[in-house]
């Protein structure tokens, strides 16, 4: 089985940490890993636009002495002729040994490694999962704050929304004594799916509409961007935009080793006066993407997953009911769930349904 990442918990804490541990070893010595990937071909599959993400993942494996290859628009592949997720996926991992896919449709990177002859590697699935920001973020908490536990985070912007958030609270609730402050409008407030993880693991949460209020408490403040391309209309957007900014003037009250992360890009929720502030380490963030990204690469080109041959998902002659969901464009794929209790579960975009 290849090592595909599309979802943070495919792989084992200690893997993380194995991950970001060679990320620092990287970024401390990049010159030894320059030929690592020589030889390999990392396939960037973007059906979404990106600039962080693919970029980072193109120059981690020119970085590492590999090559690269793939679409950043899918209009000038033949994804425009009606080709399926399937096939692309199939017919590239023919051609390149790793495969980084960002789709608007949610469970697309899932889809696509099952049908691969290599390893694939979930770069963002609508509003779903964004895993490898996620990497970034446990790496840049490490190398900028020192620790990945005992904190206090306030997430603040698009909770509905932002995958960046959904990902990075469950990979901090695994870590011990993290407080979560989510920090929203009641119509952008985080999913129950993602509430349900902290609760498994006893996190504690507290849901509030005021930055100001609670930025003296936050050993980490994580802003969003508020996702216009994932509301249903311009109104819904108008209505919410402009809500959250972050300014040196509310800053004031924050501690003064707080430090701010943004997954980027930004539009108007921190003003361009705050990235002189010492506590700003968004612009770092997205170099330590870089780091990340080429640990991550050597992982999966270097491991095999024992585990997903023993993950059994069932196959029911129900459709998701997530709109968004990969199964309802790719009529083909098997309609997997997982059952939880009284709770059937997407195996694609984690939509859950009663039982
Ligand atoms: N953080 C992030 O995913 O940025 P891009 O959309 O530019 O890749």
């Amino acid at each position: 089985m290849y090592k595909h990442l599309i979802d943070l918990n495919d792989f084992t804490r200690s893997e993380w940490e194995e991950i970001i541990h060679t990320a620092v070893e990287i970024e401390k010595n990049p010159q030894k890993y320059s030929h690592a990937c020589e030889g390999k071909i990392l396939a960037t599959l973007f059906y979404e636009p990106s600039t962080r993400t693919r970029m980072s993942f193109q120059t981690a494996m020119l970085r590492l002495g590999g090559n690269v290859i793939g679409f950043d628009n899918p209009d000038t592949s033949s994804v425009s002729k009606g080709e399926s997720v399937k096939d692309t996926a199939k017919i590239v991992s023919g051609y390149a040994d790793i495969i980084a896919m960002r789709s608007a449709q949610e469970g697309a990177a899932y889809a696509a490694s099952m049908f691969t002859d290599c390893p694939v590697i979930n770069a963002g699935d609508g509003g779903h999962l964004h895993p490898t920001q996620t990497l970034t973020d446990l790496l840049t908490l490490t190398q900028e704050v020192g620790r990945l536990n005992g904190l206090t985070i306030g997430l603040c912007g698009d909770l509905k929304n932002g995958r960046t958030v959904h990902s990075l609270i469950r990979a901090l609730s695994c870590f011990e004594n993290n407080r979560f402050i989510l920090i929203s409008t009641k119509e952008l407030s985080l999913p129950p799916y993602v509430k349900n993880f902290m609760d498994a693991y006893n996190c504690c949460y507290q849901e509030i509409s005021s930055l100001k209020e609670a930025v003296s408490q936050l050993d980490v403040l994580y802003m969003t961007r508020i996702q216009r391309e994932r509301f249903s209309s311009e109104a819904e957007y108008q209505a919410q935009k402009h809500i959250y900014i972050l300014d040196k003037e509310k800053l004031t009250d924050a501690k003064p080793d707080m430090k701010i992360l943004h997954p980027l890009p930004r539009v108007d929720e921190i003003t361009d006066d705050v990235d002189a502030d010492e506590r700003a380490v968004y612009f770092k963030q997205a170099v330590h993407g870089m780091y990340v990204r080429m640990s991550l690469i050597m992982f999966c080109l270097n491991h095999s997953d024992h585990r997903r041959s023993a993950q059994r998902p069932f196959v029911l002659n129900e459709q998701c009911e997530n709109p968004n969901c990969i199964t309802q464009t790719e009529t083909y794929l098997p309609h997997y769930f997982e059952k939880n209790a009284d709770m059937l579960i997407c195996k694609y975009c984690s939509q859950r349904k009663l039982i």
